[in-house]
């Protein structure tokens, strides 16, 4: 008798298949569930403000698993995908269409922190899997966090809780903060305003505009009335190529200096052009992080996707490394929760931005590097926060 107790229930159920087989009987649910393709469901944006970071997070998650020879736990993987279009009304309906509707067994997603909450909502109800490759709401790791649900990027404060320290030591202390207003943007803000304050800076107005606009224009004019030392902002994907084009145009990047959440300067720096060198930013991953694990990363990527990858490609990656680990496991067998979410809570992630580990309310343990942008890359200047864990205030798991 094997003594491994999963394997030994993997040969039960396939004795019992194999008779149900040749008896002609039809398959009871519990047996296909663990010996047939394992369902997994991608809900992320591919249109709108976020598309290239859903594009680059479905990369990253297939190529992890590429590497694992294709296979979860040994099992052959069955795919299927939503369009969230980062339209928080559409988020519990969406997330539904894979649950119900496909019956995934893991559903990974998504981007924007307002979509997350459907999402969640629906993970909390059904107890599906669930791995958010990016957005960052602190309830999805805090008060509302849940056994199933496990992040693979960070908490929305993570990032801005190492750039006001970073600010001030530069001389910069008095400072605009501008934002789209909703839960991604009020949420770095609060790290922001937490590191900022702390190091005696002072943050002289706060300015936003509703997702996804990208009409800066007066927010810009007010920026320069206003004449602070600095500017900090949150935004993403190629509108922040825009915020940072749009500053320079508006005559601000010799006058004030500008600052970010890192997800400023990510997979835009092409498109930015020159108006992004000198921008300074906190992140938890970094193009030029000069490690062999990058590196190779790095190359592996640009070969199989013919682009550069960023930091989305990079948790999209570590989703699949973390699905893998717990899935092997547990041999595949999804319904092992207890089992598989204990691997998944003990998992330490070799990720391209560097050894991690899950807190206690499963959000990733992580460093955060000071970069400075140059010649269209993100140069690593220093380490802004070591092993930073994100509180999980409020979480009760079970
Ligand atoms: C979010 O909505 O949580 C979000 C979106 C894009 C980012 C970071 C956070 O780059």
């Amino acid at each position: 008798m094997n003594p491994n107790p999963s394997s030994r229930r993997a040969m039960l159920k396939s004795a019992a298949l194999a008779g149900a087989a040749s008896s002609g009987l039809l398959l009871p649910e519990w047996a296909l569930a663990q010996t047939g393709k394992i369902r997994v469901g991608l809900m992320l944006p591919y249109s709108g403000a976020f598309a290239p970071l859903g594009v680059a997070i479905e990369n990253g998650v297939r190529m992890a698993i590429n590497e694992q020879g294709g296979k979860l736990g040994g099992r052959e993987i069955e795919w299927f995908k939503v369009d969230d279009e980062s339209d928080p009304s559409k988020g519990v309906e969406n997330a539904s269409k894979l649950v119900q509707r496909d019956k995934v067994d893991v559903l990974i997603g998504t981007v924007h922190s307002g979509v997350q909450m459907g999402i969640q909502k629906v993970a909390r109800d059904s107890g599906v899997l669930t791995l958010i490759p990016n957005a960052g709401v602190h309830a999805a790791t805090r008060a509302l966090c849940a056994p199933n649900v496990f992040r693979t990027s960070f908490s929305n404060s993570q990032p801005t809780l190492a750039l006001g320290q970073a600010m001030v030591k530069r001389g910069h202390k008095k400072a605009v903060w501008i934002t789209w207003k909703y839960a991604a943007g009020d949420e770095a803000f609060e790290g922001f305003k937490e590191s900022y304050t702390q190091a005696g800076g002072t943050i002289v107005k706060e300015l936003g505009l509703p997702f996804p606009n990208v009409e800066f224009q007066a927010l810009l004019t007010e920026i320069a009335a206003l004449k602070p030392d600095a500017v900090a902002c949150f935004f993403a994907g190629p509108s922040g190529a825009k915020f940072m084009k749009d500053f320079a145009a508006a005559g601000l990047k010799d006058k004030i200096a500008l600052y970010g959440s890192g997800f400023l300067t990510e997979g835009v720096l092409e498109a930015a052009g020159p108006a992004a060198d000198g921008v300074i930013t906190t992140l938890h991953y970094s193009d030029s992080l000069d490690t062999p694990r990058n590196k190779a990363f790095r190359l592996a990527y640009a070969k199989t996707f013919r682009a550069q990858p960023d930091v989305y490609a990079v948790q999209g990656y570590d989703t699949g490394l973390l699905l893998a680990q717990g899935m092997k496991a547990v041999n595949g067998d999804v319904n092992a929760k207890p089992a598989l979410y204990k691997a998944l809570e003990a998992a330490v992630i070799d990720s391209p931005r560097g050894k991690w580990t899950m807190s206690k309310s499963h959000n990733p343990v992580q460093d955060i590097y000071l970069r400075v942008a140059e010649k269209g890359e993100n140069k690593v200047i220093g380490v802004a926060a070591k092993a930073l864990s994100d509180p999980g205030t409020g979480c009760r798991m079970g």
